[in-house]
C-alpha cells in the first residue's frame, strides 16, 4: 500500500470526539463534548423553516450571504463597538473549526512557528500541522491557568508568526482581562504578530466581561477573529462560523475558504439573520441559564470528591484529579463513562509537556440532566 501523507501521522483523530462515541457505547451520559441538549430558540427555528420555504437552496455567496454578513457585522458592533464592512472584513464558514483552519492556512507558510496556550483546544495544533506550520505552547500556570509574562515575551521574541489565544478558555475557563489582553496587544506590535482569536465562548462569561482584543488600540490589522453562532445561539449542528478580520487577512483566508468548501449551508445562513438580531435580553438569560449549570455541575463534583474550580466563562470544568490518586486520566474517563455512566474528557489531550491528570466535564446540558449526572457522580467516591 501506498503511505498516507506524513502530515497526517502527526495528530490523532479529536480526543473529544471520541469520548461522544465511548458515551453511546456505554449509554453514558456526555458530559464530554461540549454541545447543548437543549433546542435552540423558537424564533430561531421558525426562521429556519421560513427560510426553508423561501427558495435559498442553491450556493450562497463564497463569503456569506449576504443578510448573514450585514446582520453579523450589525451584531458585531452592537458588542464590541467595532464597525465592521460586511463586503470586505467577514467570511462566513463551516464552522469556527473551519474559520480556524482557513485561518492558519492563509496566515502561515511550512515550517512557520506559531504560539498558542496549553491547556489548549486541540483542533489548533491539528489545524497548524495541516498548514505545515509548527505549533510553540506556552504554559499557563495553575491552578488559576496565568501566563508568565516573562515567557509570554520570550515566545514572542522567538520569532512566531501567529499567536493563537481561545478567549473565553475551552478547556480551562479562563476569560482573559483587558490588562493581560493589552499586555499580549503590546507584544504583537512590539514583534509584528498576527493574533487569532477563538471567541465561540464570548456571550457565556461569568464574573467579568468578555474583552474584544480586535478593538484594542493598535490591533484593528494584526486580530483575526474566529468565532461562530454554534454556542451563543445553541445551534452546533448548523455548522456557521466566521472569520472577522481587516481586508489584507480577508482576503487570504477568502480563498483558502472558497476551495475548501465553497460556503456555509444557504437556508441557515438566511435563518441566521434572526438569530443576530436577538435583543441584549436574551445575551443577559443565555448567562444566567449558564450559571445555574455552572452552580449545579460544581456542587455535584465537589459532593463526589472532585475540586472543581468554577470557570469564569465557557462551559467546562477542568478538574485536577491528583488528589484522588488517579495517575492516568485516560483510563480514568473510560472507568467513568462505563462504570459511573458519565462520560468526560480526559484533559490530557488538552495539554503539551506538563500535563497533571486531570478530566473535563462540560455543563451545556438540561438542569435535569445535570441533576442525573451528579447522581451518577455520587457513585465515585464508593467505586473508586
Ligand atoms: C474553543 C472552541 N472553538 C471552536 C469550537 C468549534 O466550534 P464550531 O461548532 O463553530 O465549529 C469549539 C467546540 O467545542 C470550541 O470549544
Amino acid at each position: 500500500m501506498l503511505p498516507t501523507a506524513r502530515r497526517t501521522a502527526l495528530f490523532s483523530e479529536s480526543v473529544i470526539r471520541d469520548m461522544s462515541r465511548v458515551a453511546s457505547e456505554h449509554g453514558a451520559l456526555n458530559l464530554a463534548q461540549g454541545f447543548p441538549d437543549f433546542d435552540p430558540p423558537e424564533v430561531v427555528l421558525d426562521a429556519l423553516r421560513r427560510a426553508i420555504g423561501a427558495g435559498a437552496h442553491q450556493y450562497a455567496n463564497t463569503w456569506g450571504a449576504s443578510g448573514m454578513r450585514q446582520a453579523l457585522a450589525a451584531k458585531i458592533e452592537r458588542f464590541s463597538g467595532t464597525v465592521v464592512d460586511p463586503d470586505r472584513e467577514l467570511t462566513i464558514t463551516c464552522g469556527s473549526t473551519e474559520a480556524m483552519a482557513a485561518t492558519l492556512m492563509a496566515v502561515l507558510d511550512p515550517g512557520d512557528r506559531f504560539g498558542l496556550v496549553s491547556p489548549f483546544y486541540e483542533n489548533y495544533a491539528a489545524d497548524g500541522i495541516l498548514a505545515d506550520a509548527q505549533p510553540v505552547h506556552l504554559r499557563l500556570h495553575g491552578p488559576e491557568y496565568r501566563w508568565d509574562p516573562a515567557e509570554l515575551r520570550s515566545l514572542f521574541a522567538s520569532g512566531i508568526k501567529a499567536f493563537v489565544l481561545c478567549n473565553p478558555s475551552n478547556p480551562c475557563g479562563r476569560v482573559f482581562s483587558r490588562e493581560e489582553l493589552l499586555e499580549l496587544a503590546q507584544l504583537a506590535i512590539e514583534f509584528d504578530v498576527v493574533v487569532v482569536t477563538d471567541e465561540v465562548y464570548e456571550h457565556i462569561v461569568f464574573e467579568k466581561p468578555h474583552v474584544h482584543l480586535h478593538a484594542l488600540p493598535g490591533m484593528a490589522d494584526r486580530t483575526i477573529v474566529c468565532s461562530s453562532l454554534s454556542k451563543t445561539y445553541s445551534i452546533t449542528g448548523w455548522r456557521l462560523g466566521y472569520v472577522h478580520a481587516s481586508p489584507h487577512w480577508t482576503s487570504a483566508v477568502r480563498k483558502v475558504h472558497d476551495f475548501l468548501t465553497v460556503g456555509a449551508a444557504h437556508p441557515l445562513q438566511v435563518a441566521a439573520e434572526t438569530a443576530l438580531a436577538l435583543p441584549a435580553s436574551y445575551y443577559t438569560a443565555l448567562r444566567e441559564e449558564y450559571l445555574e449549570r455552572r452552580s449545579i455541575l460544581v456542587q455535584a463534583l465537589e459532593a463526589a470528591g472532585f475540586r472543581p474550580r468554577p470557570p469564569e466563562g465557557a462551559y467546562f470544568v477542568l478538574c485536577d484529579l491528583t488528589h484522588m490518586g488517579v495517575s492516568d486520566d485516560r483510563a480514568f474517563a473510560l472507568w467513568l463513562a462505563r462504570e459511573i455512566g458519565v462520560a468526560a474528557v480526559p484533559g490530557s489531550s488538552f495539554f503539551k509537556g506538563e500535563a497533571r491528570p486531570s478530566v473535563r466535564f462540560h455543563f451545556s446540558r438540561r438542569l435535569e440532566t445535570l441533576r442525573e449526572a451528579g447522581q451518577k457522580l455520587a457513585l465515585v467516591p464508593g467505586r473508586i
